[in-house]
């Protein structure tokens, strides 16, 4: 099996709008989250799924900063990963972070997330920093990202619970691949 994946750009962008519902419906699932008074499972008030996912075209306004990609194998699209640039002073300590990260369910547990995020690992070094919820019904995440982890990394990693900015708890995972 073949996994590629792409930095998104205007004209392709639509592909990860057509994923981000899925992704958010898993998210809410996990932290028991009620769809927003328009039915639609969003942090903020967006109308209609078409709203949330057009104000997800940020993504491809900053290329030095935001770095969408779409992930591929059997040759279709089935996923995508949204990786940022830290900012000084943000919550996150470290240079570079996963914001979201999507692989569709028919083609889950065959190595698609796996080698769609080391390939970004080995884009970009620096220090990383990755969370996910340690919430029971997320232990299947929690466990790709310590097996994916310790592979990468040759177990080279830290991990903590803490509260971020959001007010969730979150599992943290520190790691560093500068060469
Ligand atoms: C998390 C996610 C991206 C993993 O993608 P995937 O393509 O299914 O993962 P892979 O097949 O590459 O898994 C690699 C390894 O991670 C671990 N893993 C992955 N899914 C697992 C599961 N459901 N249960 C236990 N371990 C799992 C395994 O060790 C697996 O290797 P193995 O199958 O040889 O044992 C995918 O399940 C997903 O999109 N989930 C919903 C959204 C989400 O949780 N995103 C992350 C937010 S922090």
């Amino acid at each position: 099996m073949n996994v590629t994946i792409k930095l998104a750009d205007k004209n392709d962008f639509f592909i990860i709008k057509n994923f981000i519902p899925l992704f958010r419906q898993y998210v809410a699932k996990v932290y028991n989250e009620l769809p927003n008074k328009y039915g639609v499972f969003s942090y903020d008030n967006c109308r209609t799924l078409q709203e949330l996912c057009d104000k997800r075209e940020s993504w491809t306004k900053k290329p030095n900063e935001l770095f969408p990609f779409i992930i591929y194998a059997f040759d279709r699209p089935v996923g995508y990963a949204l990786v940022s640039k830290v900012k000084p002073n943000s919550f996150e300590k470290s240079d570079y972070f996963i914001n979201a990260l999507f692989v569709v369910e028919p083609v889950r547990r065959k190595g698609v997330g796996y080698a769609a995020v080391k390939n970004i690992f080995d884009m970009f070094n620096g220090k990383w920093e990755l969370h996910t919820s340690p919430a029971e019904s997320n232990i299947p995440t929690q466990n790709f990202w310590r097996n994916l982890l310790k592979d990468y990394t040759n177990n080279k990693y830290t991990e903590f619970i803490n509260k971020t900015t959001d007010g969730d708890e979150k599992i943290i995972f520190r790691f560093s691949n500068n060469s």
